[in-house]
């Protein structure tokens, strides 16, 4: 197994305080993460999320469209607190590979669900330069949804380049590279259920 994913624990005891921080780091492949959001934090987020979206979507026809392969957790945890009936699938697209953007946008492809005039909302695991949020969004006014709306777990407001409005964010992040929680460095480390950004 080519994988290696070890945690350590660091105690860090500020100055000012009595309190003892634990502090989780991991290694994947070459490179180390530091822990960055909790997956309790993580869950809590997604719940305040859900319940907005159950205030301002109930009335309309609502499918989620989650992307691939980063936004599986994401959609899932989501989709779960939706309270009112709902449709969802999936679209899969690539544009990173390493720790760095690509820039290139692959194909889009799994389209099964009929978006026509249907309020669709975008599930995002995370939104850097926005050049794939852009391409989805293009092709669903190609494909007539009567409204888009936009869902993004992460959101990297400093490399973000488009002017797409996001409707609901998890968290803003600074521009640095992280994984867990769907994010992959290299393939691995999405099945972390806390978020970890890289230490350089
Ligand atoms: P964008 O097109 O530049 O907005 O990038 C979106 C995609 O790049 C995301 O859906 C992720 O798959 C990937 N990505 C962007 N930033 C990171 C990161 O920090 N870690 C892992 N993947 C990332």
């Amino acid at each position: 197994m080519r994988t290696k994913i070890r945690y350590y624990f660091h105690i860090f005891a500020p100055a000012n305080s009595s309190n003892i921080v634990f502090m989780k780091e991991i290694r994947i492949l070459d490179k180390k993460f530091r822990e960055f959001l909790t997956e309790k934090a993580i869950q809590q987020r997604i719940e305040e999320l859900a319940r907005q979206m159950n205030n301002d979507l109930a009335e309309k026809e609502v499918v989620f469209l989650g992307i691939l392969n980063g936004a599986f957790l994401f959609a899932a945890d989501l989709f779960r607190r939706i309270d009112f009936p709902a449709r969802i699938s999936f679209v899969k697209l690539a544009s990173y590979q390493g720790t760095s953007s690509s820039g290139l946008i692959k194909e889009l492809i799994g389209w099964n669900e009929d978006i026509k005039n249907k309020t669709i909302v975008v599930v995002e695991d995370i939104v850097d330069t926005g050049n794939t949020l852009e391409r989805i969004v293009d092709e669903l006014v190609i494909r007539k949804a009567a409204e888009v709306r936009i869902a993004a777990m992460l959101y990297k407001p400093a490399a973000y380049t488009k002017d797409i409005a996001l409707d609901y964010i998890g968290f803003e992040i600074p521009n640095d590279f992280v994984v867990g929680y769907g994010l992959d460095y290299d393939g691995f480390g999405r099945n972390l259920p806390s978020v970890y950004t890289l230490i350089k």
